[in-house]
C-alpha cells in the first residue's frame, strides 16, 4: 500500500526572545590576563564588552528566560510548543538533553525535544530543521533555542579566545504560515579544517587518567587566522546563494543578521555580497562578544528593538563556525509581538 503523508505547508518565525546575563565585562577586565589591550581588542574585533553569566546562572537558566519571552510574544502557551530544538556546544551533560531540561522548566514534559551541535552555525541549522518539521506537519510550533555559556569553556588566559567568547541565549518560535516565511537553507561544511576550532581533550581522556593526574579542561581553542580567512572569503558566496534561493537579490533584501564573530568579518561579507546601504546590518558584537549559537537571535532581537519597522521584513541569517560548518537562509522576520 502507498503510504500517506500530511499536505506540505509554509512556516515562518512567529516571535523572538533574548536574554543577556547582567554581568557586563569590559575589555579592560580581560586584557591584563592575555597581554592585550582594550584598543587591540576593539580594533581587531569590534568588541568593547561582553556579558558573562554568574557562577550560579546556568545555560538553561538563560535559555528558559529567552524561551519564555519568545513563547509569550508568539501568543502561545508552553503546552502549545510541540518540539524544542536546542542548539548549544556548552551544555555540560551528554544526556539527557538541554532541550528536555527546558521542557521540564516550561511545565510541558511531553513534547519532542533534542539538542544539536553545529556551534556558531547552530541557530541557522535549527531554523532549517524547524522549517522542515512545520512544513512536513511533524510539528505545529517549534521552539528553537540558541544558547551558550562559553565562559565555562574558555580559558581566561588563552590569548586566542579569552576576549572573544561570551554568554547569552536567544529563542524563536517557528509555526505555520500562509506564505513562505523561511527560504531554502544553503548549508554545508569544510570539514578538512575541522581542527580550526575545537574543545579538547575528549571526556574519555579524563576517564582514562589516573587519579590525581592533571588533565586539561576541554576549553575552546581556535586558529583565529584560519577561521578569519575562511569566513571572509567563503561566507559571502554562501549568503548570495541563500538570497538567490529565496528568489531575492541583494537590493531587495531588508536586513542582514550575520553571526557576530568579528566586526571585520561582517564588513568583508557586506562588501563581498555588495549589499546596498538600504540593507540594515545587525551589529550586536560591540557589547555582546561572540555568543556562538546565541549570537544571531540576540542580534535579531536587538535589531527589532531599535528598528521596529523591520518586523515582518526579509533578513538574511548567516551562521558559521566550528566544524567548520555554515548555514544561511532568508527569513521573514517575526511580526510585531502580540500583546
Ligand atoms: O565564531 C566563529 C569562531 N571564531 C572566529 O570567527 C574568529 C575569527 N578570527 C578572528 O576574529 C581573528 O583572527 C582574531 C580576532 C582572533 C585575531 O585577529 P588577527 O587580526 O587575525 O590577529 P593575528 O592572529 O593575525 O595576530 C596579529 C598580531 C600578532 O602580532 P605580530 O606578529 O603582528 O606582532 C599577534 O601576536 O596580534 C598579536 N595578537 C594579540 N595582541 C594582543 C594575537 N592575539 C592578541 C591578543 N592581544 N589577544
Amino acid at each position: 500500500m502507498t503510504l500517506q503523508t500530511k499536505p506540505r505547508r509554509n512556516a515562518r518565525m512567529l516571535s523572538v526572545g533574548a536574554y543577556r546575563p547582567a554581568n557586563a565585562v569590559h575589555n579592560n577586565e580581560i586584557a591584563g590576563k592575555i597581554d592585550s589591550s582594550d584598543e587591540w581588542i576593539q580594533q581587531r574585533t569590534g568588541i568593547e564588552s561582553r556579558n558573562f553569566a554568574g557562577p550560579d546562572e546556568s545555560l538553561v537558566d538563560m535559555a528558559e528566560k529567552a524561551a519564555r519571552i519568545a513563547i509569550a510574544r508568539a501568543g502561545l502557551a508552553a503546552d502549545q510548543i510541540d518540539a524544542v530544538i536546542f542548539s548549544t556546544i556548552t551544555y555540560p551533560y551528554q544526556a539527557p538533553s538541554a532541550a528536555t531540561e527546558i521542557l521540564t522548566r516550561l511545565g510541558n514534559t511531553h513534547s519532542a525535544a533534542f539538542d544539536i551541535s553545529a556551534a556558531c552555525a547552530g541557530f541557522c541549522y535549527a531554523v532549517s530543521l524547524a522549517n522542515d518539521m512545520v512544513s512536513a506537519g511533524t510539528a505545529n510550533n517549534v521552539l528553537v533555542i540558541g544558547g551558550e555559556k562559553l565562559s565555562d569553556f574558555t580559558d581566561p588566559y588563552d590569548r586566542a579566545t579569552a576576549f572573544i567568547f561570551a554568554d547569552g541565549a536567544g529563542a524563536v518560535v517557528i509555526g505555520a504560515s500562509d506564505q513562505v516565511g523561511i527560504g531554502p537553507t544553503v548549508w554545508g561544511a569544510n570539514a578538512e579544517t575541522r581542527e580550526a576550532i575545537l574543545m579538547e581533550p575528549s571526556w574519555l581522556e579524563h576517564k582514562k587518567a589516573n587519579k590525581g593526574e592533571a588533565i586539561k579542561w576541554p576549553d575552546i581553542a581556535q586558529q583565529g587566522q584560519t577561521v578569519f580567512r575562511w569566513a571572509v572569503y567563503e561566507m559571502g558566496p554562501v549568503g548570495l546563494k541563500a538570497i538567490e534561493a529565496a528568489g531575492l537579490t541583494p537590493d531587495t533584501l531588508d536586513a542582514f543578521v550575520p553571526h557576530q564573530a568579528n566586526d571585520r568579518i561582517i564588513d568583508a561579507m557586506v562588501k563581498g555580497m555588495k549589499l546596498p546601504e538600504s540593507v540594515y546590518v545587525a551589529r550586536d558584537i560591540r557589547f555582546s562578544g561572540n555568543t556562538s549559537a546565541a549570537s544571531i537571535p540576540l542580534a535579531m532581537d536587538a535589531m527589532l528593538e531599535t528598528h521596529p519597522e523591520l518586523h515582518s521584513k526579509n533578513a538574511l541569517l548567516l551562521g558559521f563556525g566550528a566544524g567548520l560548518v555554515f548555514a544561511g537562509q532568508v527569513v521573514e522576520l517575526p511580526p510585531v509581538p502580540k500583546k
